[in-house]
């Protein structure tokens, strides 16, 4: 059988950062995302008559380095007897820097590889199979706002709002797209084995999950743009106090992020928010959208802006 899925990445705007349980790799904390429209992988399983060497294509290439990843969370799907699989992933924006590849993949991944395998699983299930294979990846099987949350024995899930409730903008300004110099799974870890403000960052984080899910329920824009860079600002201070220090910036991070100051001085509803890479997502409202995208464009450094619009969960596009 063969079947094809389509996810979309997503940003967090309150952070993941740590893990409660490196096995199954439960997150030390709740996390809020926006699930983007414009950028996608695609995905397609196709699985073998018998068992044997699973193969991956990522954009054309053949991958050995994902593979193992990509295995094992075939075999939480279908079992380590299952039949072999070829799979073949292709997306539209740059992997491994930073921009959620892995979320989007691995929720496309789980998606398709049910469909393919004959499975017709409820997406919290397959949300928290994505979930051990890549712990954002697990927010991208729903679409618009999504908060996850840790429950007692594994992760739960719920859209908080769909895309067209709030359709906010999200312009990504492209500092460098080359692969980043640790993965986060990696980089977490170390954080919470060396940086003294890791644990003060888990005590917190409850905090703030409340005052951005209270700004989404109401469309408070400020409230959510105040909480957002203040997580994203915290979870960088975690990486900065690791040892030896992750810093993920470069100058023109710095720079997109000072002409958000400046936009938001002239009164725009903008904020940034940085993930585990150099680019700078901003979030606003979709009538400052061609502003913001204008005003990155013109900081030195920025190779590329992507503009976007909020959208829907993983789903199958076909199967046969
Ligand atoms: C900075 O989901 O890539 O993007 O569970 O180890 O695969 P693993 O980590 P991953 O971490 C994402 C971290 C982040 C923040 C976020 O998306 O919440």
């Amino acid at each position: 059988m063969r079947a094809k899925s389509q996810a979309q990445p997503n940003i967090a705007l309150v952070k993941y950062w740590g893990k409660r349980d490196a096995v199954r790799n439960l997150p030390a904390v709740g996390s809020l995302s926006i699930t983007l429209d414009a950028l996608y992988t695609r995905m397609e399983v196709e699985v073998g008559p018998a068992p044997g060497q699973d193969c991956l294509r990522v954009n054309g290439e053949p991958n050995t380095a994902m593979l193992p990843r990509v295995s094992r969370c075939l075999d939480s799907l279908a079992g380590a007897g299952r039949p072999a699989a070829s799979i073949t992933s292709e997306s539209n924006f740059p992997i491994a820097a930073g921009l959620a590849s892995s979320a989007s993949a691995f929720a496309a991944l789980v998606v398709a590889a049910d469909a393919a395998f004959g499975g017709s699983r409820p997406t919290l299930e397959l949300a928290r199979l994505a979930g051990r294979a890549s712990g954002s990846a697990a927010r991208s099987l729903y679409g618009g706002f999504v908060e996850l949350a840790n429950g007692r024995d594994d992760i739960e899930l719920e859209r908080l709002a769909g895309p067209d409730d709030w359709p906010l903008t999200v312009v990504v300004a492209v500092t460098a797209s080359g692969p980043k110099p640790i993965g986060s799974g990696e980089a977490m870890t170390a954080s919470a084995r060396t940086s003294p403000f890791y644990p003060s960052w888990v005590e917190r984080q409850d905090q703030d999950l409340e005052l951005a899910r209270s700004a989404v329920v109401s469309r408070d824009f400020e409230k959510l743009a105040a909480v957002a860079e203040s997580s994203c600002l915290k979870m960088h201070s975690v990486m900065w106090t690791t040892r030896p220090p992750i810093v993920y910036w470069n100058a023109a991070t710095l720079s997109c992020m000072e002409a958000v100051r400046s936009l938001q001085r002239d009164g725009h509803p903008v904020f940034f928010t940085i993930d585990a890479g150099p680019q700078v997502k901003a979030v606003c409202l979709p009538e400052s959208a061609t502003l913001v995208a204008r005003t990155l464009e013109a900081v030195p450094g920025v190779e590329s802006v992507l503009t976007t619009g909020l959208g829907e969960g993983a789903r199958v596009l076909e199967r046969r």
